[in-house]
């Protein structure tokens, strides 16, 4: 029998992503069960060109389910995702609560797919900023081993949800119009304006938390705790698409036709790189695509020994970096 799927978080961000996901990608399934907080209760969504009533999340939500994709955030996660495993489901969990947990597979399907036959009941989905850069990554990897690589972010809204979404249009709308705006999602302004990740900043080293999941969740999916890994995370105005630039250092010599060549083929990667023209990879052009766009790809004249190469990336933080990534893992079950 086709399995019976639930979306914990339908109505988020992520949540309407998941439902598009599973329909373009015609994933089998005899019925699909959405979930939400008891707001959005009674609320319809379509799919597959039908009306599926919202239910408020609860206890007995995952009666025959057999894949629960959990975006709803890491406390729901925590007390559900649990509950959901009990009555014989499957999760496959956006949020960071169980991405660190040993017994919890980290799946990048373009890297680590195998990863998903050691799960207990739960794969965790990894963190956004982590699968865009990971995705080109991994191939490099593969073929000169990556020692160390420097990130720095450019972040979309849509990592904060719905309503940080809501909040930058807004916020914009009244930054034209001359009006006062105070944000309530989000702690600063973001209309015309740009700030360090809001994640908590860890006193002990001044990293916040989303550039430590960059770390770890690196070392967890490549199964390489080894490379050294720094990153500075910022969020810009843009909705959807994160962008990233990276400081990438391998063990051999590399170069940037080498690099290329081993992208032009690589899973999931779509090489944008126009030197003449200036045609880069934008957050506009990644918005909507399930690619990470890839250019900039230059040798890092900071590093004589040849052994360094510059890329600036851009994907969908809704798509491949959080609904898309989800859905594959759940191909993969
Ligand atoms: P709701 O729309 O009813 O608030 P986002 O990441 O865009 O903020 O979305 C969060 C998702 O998690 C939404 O679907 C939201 O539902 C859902 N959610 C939030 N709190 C709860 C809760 N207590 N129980 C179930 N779902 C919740």
């Amino acid at each position: 029998a086709l399995p019976v799927v639930a979306i914990v978080g339908a109505t988020g961000a992520v949540g309407v992503e998941l439902l598009e996901c599973l329909e373009q990608r015609d994933f089998p399934l005899s019925e699909l069960r959405l979930l939400a907080s008891p707001r959005s209760a009674g609320k319809t969504m379509t799919f597959k060109g039908k009306e599926i009533t919202v239910q408020a999340l609860d206890e007995n939500s995952f009666d025959g389910v057999n894949i629960a994709l959990f975006s709803a955030g890491g406390s729901i996660s925590k007390v559900y995702g649990p509950i959901a495993v009990k009555a014989g489901a499957v999760v496959v969990d956006n949020s960071s609560a169980f991405r660190q947990d040993p017994n919890v597979p980290l799946v990048v399907p373009e890297v680590n797919p195998e990863a998903v036959k050691q799960h207990q009941g739960i794969i965790a989905n990894p963190n956004c900023s982590t699968i865009i850069a990971l995705v080109p990554l991994w191939p490099l990897h593969a073929k000169n081993r990556i020692t160390r690589f420097i990130a720095a972010t450019y972040q979309a809204a849509s990592g904060a949800g719905a309503a940080a979404m809501e909040e930058l249009r807004e916020g914009t709308r009244a930054y034209l119009e001359g009006k006062p705006f105070t944000p309530t999602v989000l702690p600063h302004p973001y209309a015309f304006n740009l700030f360090s990740h809001n994640a908590k900043v860890d006193p002990a080293n001044g990293y916040n938390e989303e550039e430590m999941k960059m770390v770890k969740e690196t070392w967890k999916i490549f199964g390489d705790a080894d490379i050294r890994i720094s990153a500075t995370c910022v969020r810009v105005p843009v909705l959807r698409a994160h962008s990233e630039a990276l400081t990438v250092e391998f063990e051999r010599p590399i170069t940037p036709a080498e690099v290329k060549d081993i992208l032009a083929t690589a899973p999931g990667v779509r090489i944008v790189d126009d030197w003449e023209k200036n045609y880069f990879p934008m957050p506009v052009d990644a918005s909507g695509q399930g690619d990470i766009l890839v250019g900039r790809i230059r040798q890092d004249i900071s590093d004589p020994s040849g052994r360094s190469i510059q890329l600036f990336v851009a994907g969908d933080q809704l798509l491949k970096g959080a609904a898309l990534n989800a859905v594959q893992i759940a191909e993969l079950l």
